[in-house]
């Protein structure tokens, strides 16, 4: 048996043990009691593709804010390396120390460590990661045209960049952009899976117009199954947390997997849209997924907007002329009246502070979206 170090794929020379073994199974008792021993909780894999661990490993992190070392025990594989990794392990106890060389090989295929927000292997990169992007904001403010913006953002950005599109007025106008610069872009849509047929056929009219592909990205099967039968096909209804939930599982997560592995991250925020995106920047670092994210329309008002659009002969959701402004899943918008509050149709049962899905918040500002 021999301990490897995930991070650096370098084996340990120690001896210590985890202060508490978790099983697949642990139910959320088990788990904070483990987070709270503070010691190395060790998370047992009992058979090839056994899963499990890594969830468990998410919860500690993401749920019970858990720092210390995790390690993983039992049946693993090199093959496991980067969805070890991504999942919050640190360590892993591997049965042949020969094999280290194959377990290294699987760990540099990945591109970028990606964990979900609670470590930075590399405060140096980090710190220059942060004046590159904030240098790119400073830049992108100098230009007005969005097509010029979007091609320094290119030049700018070393590495896979995704557009992360709703097919909203601000996306539908940055894809156009897009189209124009011929800039090197990925894009996707998340399907969660309560989207409007309307958006679907704006997905189809756009792919048309602009002879492209637009990937529809699905949440995982099985954390849908086990929120629906724990809440209830509406239960984001019930409560804000169960809100959360649902979100966490059709957006979140399929967004943070679609993204590990991205340099930059395209998204159509504005500041108009809410007071929490009153200060969003054009470009900013996001730490908690190591990569540039990107708001090119970020100062853009909603008449320069729907003079683009118009200019341009865009494709639009056909809902926006039903009285539909921001449109995200369709149990969780309505139309507004005139002179209501852009956003006041999504998940209009909640209080206004309360109306971010996840996608956009920024852990560092206390909330405000980034
Ligand atoms: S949300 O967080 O409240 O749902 P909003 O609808 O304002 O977000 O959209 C802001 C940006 O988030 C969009 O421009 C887009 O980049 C991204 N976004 C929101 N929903 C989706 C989705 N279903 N698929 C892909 N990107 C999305
Ligand atoms: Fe679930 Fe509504 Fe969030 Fe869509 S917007 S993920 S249906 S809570």
């Amino acid at each position: 048996m021999a301990l490897l170090d995930l991070q650096t794929g370098t084996l340990l020379d120690r001896r210590d043990g985890p202060a508490v073994l978790l099983d697949p199974t642990a139910d959320a008792a088990a788990l904070a009691a483990a987070a709270a021993t503070g010691g190395i909780v060790g998370i047992h894999f009992p058979s090839f593709g056994d899963g499990r661990g890594h969830s468990l490993a998410v919860l500690l992190r993401e749920r019970h804010g858990f720092k210390g070392e995790i390690r993983a025990v039992g049946y693993l594989i090199p093959d496991l390396a980067p969805f070890l990794l991504r999942s919050g392990f640190d360590t892993a106890e591997i049965t042949d120390a020969n094999d280290v060389g194959t377990w290294q090989r699987a760990l540099t295929r990945i591109k970028h460590i990606y964990q979900p927000g609670f470590r930075n292997p590399a405060p140096l990169r980090r710190d220059a990661s942060r004046k590159e992007a904030s240098d790119l904001d400073a830049r992108l403010a100098e230009i007005d045209d969005l097509a010029f913006r979007i091609a320094e953002l290119r030049r700018s950005v070393k590495g896979r960049i995704s557009f992360s599109t709703s097919l909203g007025l601000e996306d539908q106008a940055i894809l156009h952009a897009i189209a124009e610069s011929g800039a090197d872009i990925d894009f996707f849509t998340l399907d969660t899976g309560r989207l409007f047929p309307e958006v679907l056929e704006t997905v189809e009219l756009s792919e048309i117009r602009y002879r492209l592909r637009i990937r529809l990205v699905s949440p995982d099967a099985a954390e849908i199954e086990a929120l629906v039968a724990r809440d209830g096909v509406f239960g984001f209804r019930q409560s804000v947390e169960n809100r959360l939930g649902c979100c966490e599982v059709r957006k979140v997560r399929p967004l943070n997997r679609e993204l590990a592995g991205a340099a930059g991250w395209i998204t159509g925020v504005r500041r108009e849209h809410s007071d929490t995106r009153a200060e969003v920047p054009f470009a900013t670092w996001d730490a908690a997924r190591a990569l540039t994210k990107i708001n090119p329309v970020a100062d853009w008002s909603t008449a320069r907007l729907t003079a683009y659009i118009s200019a341009h002969n865009i494709p639009v959701n056909p809902l926006h002329s039903r009285g539909f402004i921001s449109i995200g899943c369709a149990p969780c918008t309505r139309a507004v009246q005139p002179g209501e509050d852009p956003r006041a149709g999504r998940w209009w049962w909640e209080n206004e502070d309360k109306k971010e899905c996840g996608l956009h918040m920024n852990p560092h500002r206390e909330g405000k979206a980034a």
